[in-house]
């Protein structure tokens, strides 16, 4: 973490949780932000679509932000169960996680696709968190800088700036899997992802870009990894499920 990035800590509560779930969490977490205002750090929790609605309400005036774990690239239209990147922001979406290997996985999406949303999300005034990760297969064949390379400049949307774009690296090995990339692994494909972007967007707005770390962070490992020189903070999972389990993670980064 450098000290001219802020820190961002965001909960992907993936496919969890009900209504009352949604608002226990996020009323914990919205009452600890209000109690300590000074900590250094942006924190968003991106819910399960139909729960946007409560979840705003519930976390309104606290400065802890909302985000959605999709966002489609058209603005409106025939796109059956979807939700158009102007809705989500009028509900109340800051950030739109795209890209997550989940959806890469489960729903086809490739590159193409997610530089689509990534750009859609920025256009409707979001900020686009773009998930790039390594398989096993591909980190074992040596190929885990060149995997993320190739999806980071196949996602990258145009104009991409510090202010519209997180990156999130999340080896998908490491995801759900409680296994951790170690703190060299993370700080090599880290510092491989900033390299690329200076060629990108430039050194100026490559410096400021944040790069988050995603895949079993925990409160026990969050500290070592949010320290490394080029990992600005976390996309948290399974912990992010648990008020005092995430609140631990976001003071690691502090
Ligand atoms: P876990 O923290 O559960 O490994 O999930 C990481 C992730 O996929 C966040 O988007």
């Amino acid at each position: 973490m450098s000290t001219s990035r802020r820190p961002l800590i965001a909960g992907n509560w993936k496919m969890n949780g009900l209504k009352k779930d949604a608002k226990q969490l996020a009323s914990q977490l919205a009452k600890r932000m209000i109690n300590n205002k000074k900590l250094a750090f942006d924190m968003v929790v991106c819910p399960p679509t139909p729960l946007l609605g409560l979840v705003v309400e519930t976390l309104k005036g606290s400065g802890v932000k909302m985000g959605s774990q999709d966002s489609h690239q058209a603005t409106s239209g025939a796109h059956t169960g979807d939700s158009s990147p102007q809705l989500l922001k009028n509900i109340g979406c800051a950030y739109a996680i795209v890209g997550h290997s989940e959806r890469r996985t489960d729903h086809g999406e490739d590159d193409k696709c997610v530089k689509a949303k990534a750009e859609s999300a920025i256009e409707a005034g979001m900020v686009a968190i773009i998930c790039i990760g390594e398989t096993l297969k591909q980190r074992k064949s040596g190929r885990a800088i060149s995997t993320n390379r190739k999806q980071l400049l196949g996602s990258l949307p145009e104009g991409a700036s510090a202010k519209n774009t997180v990156i999130a690296y999340e080896p998908v090995w490491a995801i759900g899997t409680g296994e951790v990339a170690t703190p060299a692994q993370a700080q090599e494909i880290h510092a491989a992802i900033r390299a690329e972007l200076v060629k990108a967007i430039g050194a100026k707005e490559a410096s400021k870009m944040r790069i988050l770390y995603g895949g079993s962070m925990k409160p026990s490992n969050a500290k070592e990894l949010i320290a490394l020189p080029d990992v600005d903070g976390g996309l948290i999972g399974g912990a992010s499920l648990k008020a005092p389990d995430f609140w631990a993670i976001a003071e690691a980064a502090s």
